[in-house]
């Protein structure tokens, strides 16, 4: 039977896609709030005997967890062969240690809410700093799987002649990867970070770079402060106006015109997040990682 494909909130820019490289059937859901605002959900399409998919859009989480909470346990109850968890932006991961004392470090508390109730979690490229692998901190099994080649091919396509510019250390990985998956050449600058909108970047001479198009590449923007920090450094020392492109467009209060207006050329982020610059999409990505954790749990499940 094939498996069920259960779209949670803000996901209707990813279920139909996801569920074609799934090759699953969409379960058809009643999920909305009651008048107090508690959440109300109801399976039309039962569960029982199925591999079950939950998909949940987890930017800005506090109020979509109940649901997803909620949607796991009735799966198991309508007896759900398994129950496993498309995150394609998993939340919580930046808080990864007590910065000043008496903080929640809630990336461990997120993830053993989330290892309570799903058998299995797929995501894509999560904030992985202070934590190496998904699996330090949840005790289900856990795939990050990455953006990269679907970053890559839309900058081989949509930009001539790139140079890939990371905007800190971390970024790194990521942006190696994208580069050498496009034959592009990249850059890693360095990054201060003074507070949430307080960043400052220190770049090298970049002017051997002026014929090439800028592509600032980072796994989240959120404030934009960091693209923003880039772009303005890029445009001060005369290169062309940047494409920035990210796996996760979170961007808070005003963060997507702030960046154009700082200067970026051109936006885009991939399908994790709803938002007018997804133009790449990771479906396919999620669907292999997806298909691969059921393969793996198959036994233990049934
Ligand atoms: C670094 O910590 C991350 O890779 C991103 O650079 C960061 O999350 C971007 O955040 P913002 O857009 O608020 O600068």
């Amino acid at each position: 039977m094939k498996p069920l494909l259960v779209p949670l909130q803000d996901t209707a820019q990813i279920s139909g896609p996801l569920a074609h490289a799934l090759d699953a059937e969409t379960a058809d859901i009643d999920l909305r709030r009651f008048p107090d605002g508690e959440t109300y959900l109801r399976f039309d399409t039962l569960p029982e005997g199925r591999d079950v998919i939950l998909l949940a859009g987890l930017a800005r989480p506090d109020a979509k967890m109940p649901a997803l909470l909620f949607a796991a346990q009735t799966a198991r109850a309508l007896g759900a062969a398994s129950v496993g968890l498309v995150a394609p932006y998993l939340p919580y991961m930046r808080q990864d240690r007590v910065f000043r004392p008496g903080e929640a470090v809630t990336s461990v508390q997120f993830a053993k809410l989330v290892s309570s109730c799903a058998d299995w979690l797929v995501t894509i490229d999560p904030h992985l700093h202070r934590w190496h692998a998904l699996s330090d901190i949840y005790d289900i099994p856990a795939r990050a799987a990455h953006a990269a080649p679907a970053m890559a091919a839309w900058i081989s396509r949509e930009v001539d002649h790139p140079l890939l510019i990371g905007p800190d250390a971390e970024s790194e990985q990521w942006v190696s990867e994208i580069a050498a998956l496009a034959g592009a050449e990249h850059i890693v600058l360095t990054k201060t970070r003074h507070g949430d909108r307080d960043v400052d970047i220190s770049p090298p001479d970049l002017g051997k770079w002026r014929h090439h198009t800028p592509v600032i590449v980072d796994d989240t923007i959120s404030t934009a402060s960091t693209m923003m920090a880039v772009t303005r450094q890029l445009v001060e020392q005369g290169l062309r106006p940047p494409t920035c492109c990210a796996a996760h467009g979170i961007f808070a209060d005003g963060a997507f015109e702030a960046l154009l207006q700082a200067g970026a050329a051109r936006i885009v982020t991939s399908n994790t997040i709803s938002h007018p610059s997804n133009g790449i999409d990771v479906s396919g990505i999620l669907a292999s990682a997806a298909n691969g954790l059921i393969e793996e749990i198959r036994p233990s499940s049934r």
